[in-house]
């Protein structure tokens, strides 16, 4: 069983990277062959400082390994450590009907919030299929944004079989856990870089209270009114950070009416920093050996190259090109 899944470096990561993606992807670690990567190809499409893609492939690298990816375990390596990603995009880029791509949720998406519509940015989902399919891999934990790019993914593994042969891609299952499948963001959309609404995953503990304190979104219920809780983001992040008992008594103190979203608003505080205390730990010790995240980068590309080199051999035979 092999798992694979990809962070961009393209900003800092927020609380729905981790649990829509990154949790998921540390409690997998141990359940098969994981291989984790960086996909600062992808990146390219939103940073174009290269000092700053160098910076945040770095700081996205320790910020995964500081929330326990485990590197003896896990295949963790760059994208662009093994280019023949792009070869396997080209062959699938042959298949790929141009209709697919327009009707991409991202691509679109993208486009409206004023990114202009690069070939880069239009062809995204065609490397990511074959990031996912450079490496043989079975399961892909994403969060749900994802989860149309899943399904080009093995339309593509697909129509790749039909046309040369079946078994010369191995089709992929997505992983998208119900609970964090979209994880809210400050303003209550989706949490999202690029809509400026992230609650960070490593951030100054003082920008973190600034943020749930005055940026969180709250309806305007009279303190001692009960709180309605569908649709509250508010308590949809406290759902993912603090203990089930202490969940059950915030959705108490909600129903019974009373309490302002002020104190509210304290607890997920507390959560928050409790949760990632440990990580924030971890991050702090990873950050002062700079030379140790080289060396597990280093050890993984070529543990990569050996994964990827088969594929690539199978599919240029298969479709002509050896
Ligand atoms: P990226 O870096 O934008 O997001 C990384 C992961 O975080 C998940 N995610 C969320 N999950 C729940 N709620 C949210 N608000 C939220 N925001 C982000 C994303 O679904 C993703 O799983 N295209 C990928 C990177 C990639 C990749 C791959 C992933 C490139 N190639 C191959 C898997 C396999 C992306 O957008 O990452």
């Amino acid at each position: 069983m092999r798992i694979l899944t990809g962070l961009q470096p393209s900003g800092k990561l927020h609380v729905g990277n981790y649990f829509g993606a990154m949790e998921p992807a540390v409690r997998l670690q141990d359940q098969g062959e994981a291989f984790y990567f960086i996909a600062n190809y992808h990146a390219m499409n939103t940073v174009r400082n290269p000092d700053e893609l160098r910076a945040y492939t770095r700081e996205v690298a320790i910020d995964f390994l500081a929330c326990g990816l485990d590197p003896d375990r896990v295949v963790f390596f760059l994208q662009s450590a093994v280019p023949e990603v792009n070869e396997l995009a080209w062959i699938l880029s042959t298949v790929c009907p141009v209709s697919q791509l327009e009707k991409a949720h991202s691509y679109k998406d993208k486009v409206a919030h004023g990114f202009s519509p690069s070939h880069g940015l239009f062809a995204y989902p065609v490397l990511m299929a074959a990031d996912i399919l450079l490496y043989d891999s079975n399961q892909v934990p994403v969060g749900k944004d994802q989860k149309q790019h899943l399904e080009i993914t093995r339309d593509l593994a697909g129509k790749i079989n039909e046309a040369f042969g079946e078994g010369t891609l191995v089709v992929p299952e997505p992983i998208i856990r119900e609970s964090a499948a979209v994880v809210p963001g400050v303003d209550g959309q989706k949490m999202s870089k690029s809509y400026g609404n992230t609650l960070p995953l490593f951030a100054d503990p003082a920008e973190v209270k600034k943020i749930i304190m005055k940026k969180l979104v709250t309806d305007a219920t009279p303190l001692e009114d009960p709180k309605p809780k569908e649709n509250s983001t508010l308590l949809a992040l406290y759902r993912l950070m603090a203990s089930e008992a202490d969940v059950a008594t915030m959705e108490a103190d909600f129903d019974r009416g009373g309490i302002g979203y002020g104190d509210f608003k304290k607890r997920l505080l507390d959560a928050y920093l409790e949760r990632f205390e440990p990580m924030r730990a971890r991050r702090e010790e990873l950050l002062a050996d700079p030379g140790y995240i080289d060396q597990v980068l280093a050890k993984g590309a070529e543990k990569a190259r050996a994964a990827a080199a088969p594929v690539i051999d199978r599919v240029r035979r298969a479709v002509g090109l050896a």
